[in-house]
């Protein structure tokens, strides 16, 4: 009989923590995949927590929502993809949050899954796109590009060493159009080099990530992140590879400083002030027991940061807090806009927010 691969989460423990979630937070999982971390999620936020889960692929929305059922008053979950974070939650009204979950890549429900294309293991159409709704496939990418682009795909994104012998024979052998012929084409170009991994693996990530735009995306997925989180909220990202991992890195070490005019500069010009304070300063790895259950987890980095508040936002949020006031139409007393002041100010409780408000605490912040 045929098992339903599942998808075993991975720094489960770590990821709760890290996140710090509590009960009656509400979270985002941007990376939904089989619903393993947001379950966690949500049973150490219930009761009253709520998520808001995103993935682009609409088989990984449907998995998770059978394994979510127990929530379902609790969950909205949301096929698109995660650049699209801001605009999401303004559509559905989910911000300020107390977490962010990226925990980036593929399940093991789309790498054992054999219609995709993302593995070398079964046979199937070059596609690897994480939704249909995409344009560009890797046959077209494989097929399309001139030998020097693909050479330089592959290298870049590969961080493959043999990028020009592989394009070269590539481009000898179109047109390509399934997963086994490109992985034999590879191996015939390089040879098995008696490695740990196969030849085709890294040629494999390069246009898996090409196809999905993945680093780019990433990049102004952080961006925003930081904006859709309360007053101390956390930020938390497991990537798999050096390139995802360097970009995180990158990302919540620049947030966490001041200054960040180049070295040398006399007098600060960039006006930059710490959104973030890193939660774990040295990167989070599996353990080798852990490793040894799930050898899928042997890659995953895990970093975590949180949301500080600069004196220029505080004094921006006592702005806007003033001018709901000002209004006096009664609309800042609505719980939704009570419950962003109160996460904003990280007020524990909406009766307590209320009551600051009355005495105007909380502009004085
Ligand atoms: C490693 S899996 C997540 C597994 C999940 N944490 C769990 O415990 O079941 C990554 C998921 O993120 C999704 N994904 C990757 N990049 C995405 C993007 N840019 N936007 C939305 N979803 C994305 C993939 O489709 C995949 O389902």
């Amino acid at each position: 009989m045929k098992s339903t691969p599942t998808h075993i989460p991975v720094l489960l423990e770590e990821t709760i923590k890290a996140l710090a979630v509590q009960p009656g937070g509400r979270y985002i999982d941007g990376t939904l995949g089989g619903g393993g971390h947001a379950s966690a999620i949500l049973e150490h936020s219930s009761p009253g927590g709520q998520l808001l889960g995103i993935d682009a692929d609409a088989e990984a929305i449907k998995a998770a929502r059978a394994r979510l059922e127990a929530y379902s008053g609790s969950i909205l979950l949301v096929n698109e993809n995660f650049v699209d974070l801001q605009t999401i939650c303004l559509k559905y009204d989910f911000f300020p949050v107390h977490g962010i979950l990226l925990d980036l890549g593929l399940s093991s429900l789309q790498l054992n899954g054999n219609n995709r294309g993302f593995s070398f293991q079964h046979d199937a159409p070059l596609d690897m796109r994480l939704s249909p709704r995409q344009e560009v496939t890797a046959a077209q990418l494989i097929n399309d590009y001139p030998e020097r682009e693909l050479a330089r795909l592959i290298r870049t994104l590969g961080e493959e060493s043999y990028s020009r012998r592989i394009a070269h024979r590539i481009v000898q052998e179109r047109p390509i159009k399934t997963t086994l012929h490109l992985a034999k084409t590879i191996e015939r170009a390089i040879g098995r080099r008696g490695g740990r991994i196969h030849p085709a693996t890294k040629t494999f990530q390069a246009l898996r990530i090409a196809v999905n735009n993945e680093l780019a995306n990433l990049e102004a997925t952080l961006k925003q992140a930081v904006k859709l989180l309360g007053f101390e909220g956390r930020l938390v990202v497991i990537s798999y590879h050096s390139l995802e991992d360097r970009i995180v890195k990158k990302f919540m070490h620049q947030e966490a400083k001041g200054c960040i005019c180049p070295p040398g500069t006399p007098v600060c010009v960039c006006g930059h002030t710490p959104s973030l304070r890193l939660v774990n300063k040295k990167v989070i790895t599996p353990s080798a027991a852990e490793v040894q259950l799930n050898p899928r987890s042997h890659s995953a980095k895990l970093r975590a940061a949180e949301r500080i508040i600069s004196q220029e936002e505080r004094a921006e949020a006592t702005e806007n807090l003033f001018s709901l006031l000002k209004r006096q139409d009664g609309n800042w007393k609505k719980p939704v806009q009570l419950n962003k002041l109160r996460m904003t100010f990280a007020i524990p409780s909406l009766s307590q927010c209320l009551e600051r408000v009355k005495e105007g605490e909380v502009l004085r912040i």
